[in-house]
């Protein structure tokens, strides 16, 4: 092997074992950004990937559907955020299921644009705390908020990637067309690393037209960004959150679960 070869080679040796920070984010509220970061890190995690999920919404949709215990809670994303003195590890719980760990958030978190206000370099907390300890966890997936906040744009200032679910149907693609201004907002000015790696349909009915017109919509506008899969409307993947599990875990089986592994392994590839 010559030298740009074995340069070449190092180079992408280095890459690969950098830690993968993906945000499941989307503008628009209730399109499955909580249930997919859930599901999508229980998959990383089953595959042997050291995996964090960050909860980064004030609703802790992530850590109910990860049955975190609040009771015994001492920090969470609030604090890591705003107190200097706290580092990820301080904040980060062991979950249930192997090699899964989870940073919680509780409502707190509302306060954080307030808190922060005036503040010079607000939108970096989150990726100057990743700066140590990252490379504990071979992926970070982070549940975002659904509106443009200051909790967002720390999310998107700390993330590599983003995934960006959209519910199928109507009223979808003009979410995406706002997320898409938001990321290339803060690829310019603030994080000149973030990415779309790509749009996946959740919801999908296949009893109804719409899903597959919204769909084909989807595919004639960003062609293949749109991932191959597309999560179907699935009642097993809403109730596995009543019983404190993933999806992808509390049925094994079942089409949602076997929809959120072939995700798991396209967003893989594509990193
Ligand atoms: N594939 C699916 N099939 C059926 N129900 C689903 C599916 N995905 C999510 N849901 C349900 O739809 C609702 C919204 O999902 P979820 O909370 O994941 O969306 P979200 O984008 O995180 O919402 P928010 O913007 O409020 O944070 C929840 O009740 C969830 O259980
Ligand atoms: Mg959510």
């Amino acid at each position: 092997m010559n030298g740009e070869a074995e340069s070449f080679m190092e180079e992408r040796e280095h890459l690969m074992k950098l830690t993968k920070v993906i945000a499941v984010t989307s503008l628009k509220g209730g399109v499955g950004k909580t249930t997919s970061a859930v599901n999508i890190a229980a998959c990383f995690a089953g595959r042997g990937l050291t995996t964090l999920l960050l909860d980064m919404d004030p609703h802790t949709g992530a850590s109910l559907h990860l049955g975190l215990d609040f009771k015994n809670l001492e920090l969470t994303a609030y604090d890591l955020l705003l107190d200097p003195d706290i580092v990820l590890r301080d904040v980060v719980c062991k979950t249930h299921w192997e090699n899964l760990y989870l940073v919680p958030s509780t409502g707190t978190l509302s306060e954080l644009d307030t808190r922060l206000e005036g503040q010079v370099g607000r939108e970096q907390r989150l990726s100057e705390k990743f700066q140590d300890n990252l490379n504990t966890y071979d992926a970070v997936v982070i549940d975002a908020p659904p509106v443009a906040s200051l909790l967002l744009y720390n999310v998107l200032c700390a993330a590599r990637f983003a995934v960006v679910p959209f519910r199928t149907d109507y009223m979808s693609t003009k979410a995406i067309d706002d997320m898409n201004r938001l990321v290339k907002g803060v690829a310019k000015r603030l994080n000149p690393d973030i990415d779309i790696l790509g749009y996946f349909g959740t919801m999908y009915d296949r009893r109804t037209k719409e899903s597959e017109a919204c769909m084909k919509e989807m595919k004639d506008l960003y062609g293949k960004k749109v991932f191959d899969t597309v999560i179907p409307s699935n009642a097993v993947l809403a109730r596995a959150a009543r019983h404190g599990a993933p999806g992808i875990e509390y049925a094994r089986d079942s089409e949602g679960a076997r929809s959120y592994e072939q995700l798991s392994d396209e967003i893989l590839s594509r990193c």
